[in-house]
């Protein structure tokens, strides 16, 4: 059997930031990029994985820390078999962030930063609206203070840069880990 060269652990890029910041927007966007070139890569969205685990999931801290921790895993899981990752997930929790900190090799932590104010004028999920009228109570940025993460490697700020400007920053997050 010909053996190809030895399997490199992917790369796994976690993108967090406030509901409607666009990390789903920015994720969506790169993996189209990125598959373009051919290069290895693998989504996962927190939203994919909260249907996944069932509609009695709540938007509690206790639940929120779930979607992670089964994040961390399945993204762990693709960049050990060589894919490279882009994970786009609230990650609102110190909980959540040191567990994926401890958990996730060769992490690179994207903060997708935008301000509340614009995050809610934006709501194309009608969140902000929800938790304005009252309806939710959970909804962190609004209802609680939303903590940027500590030394992000990458800061993507989507209220003073276009997605066409956004993506090639973090597509080269991927090109510098191939070359
Ligand atoms: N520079 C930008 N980068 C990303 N999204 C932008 C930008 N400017 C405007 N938008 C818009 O902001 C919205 C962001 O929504 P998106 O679903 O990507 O947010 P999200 O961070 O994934 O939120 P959630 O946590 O609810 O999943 C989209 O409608 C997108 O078109
Ligand atoms: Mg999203």
């Amino acid at each position: 059997m010909n053996r190809a060269r030895p399997l490199q652990r992917g790369t796994v890029l976690w993108l967090m930031g406030p509901t409607s910041a666009g990390k789903s927007t920015l994720a969506a966007r790169a993996l189209a990029v990125l598959r373009e070139m051919e290069v290895p890569i693998i989504g996962y969205d927190g939203d994919e994985v909260r249907r996944l685990l069932g509609p009695d999931l709540e938007f509690g801290a206790r639940d929120r820390l779930r979607v992670v921790v089964a994040l961390a895993h399945l993204a762990n899981k693709a960049a050990e078999a060589g894919l490279h990752v882009i994970v786009a997930a609230l990650t609102a929790g110190q909980d959540a962030r040191d567990h994926v900190r401890r958990t996730v090799g060769n992490l690179k932590i994207g903060y997708v930063s935008c301000s509340i104010d614009v995050c809610a004028r934006r709501d194309p999920k009608g969140l902000y609206r929800k938790a304005i009228s009252g309806e939710i109570d959970t909804l962190v940025g609004y209802n609680s203070e939303y903590r940027p993460p500590d030394d992000p490697d990458l800061v993507l700020d989507t209220e003073r840069s276009s997605v066409d400007k956004l993506v090639p920053r973090i597509v080269d997050q991927f090109i510098e880990a191939e070359s």
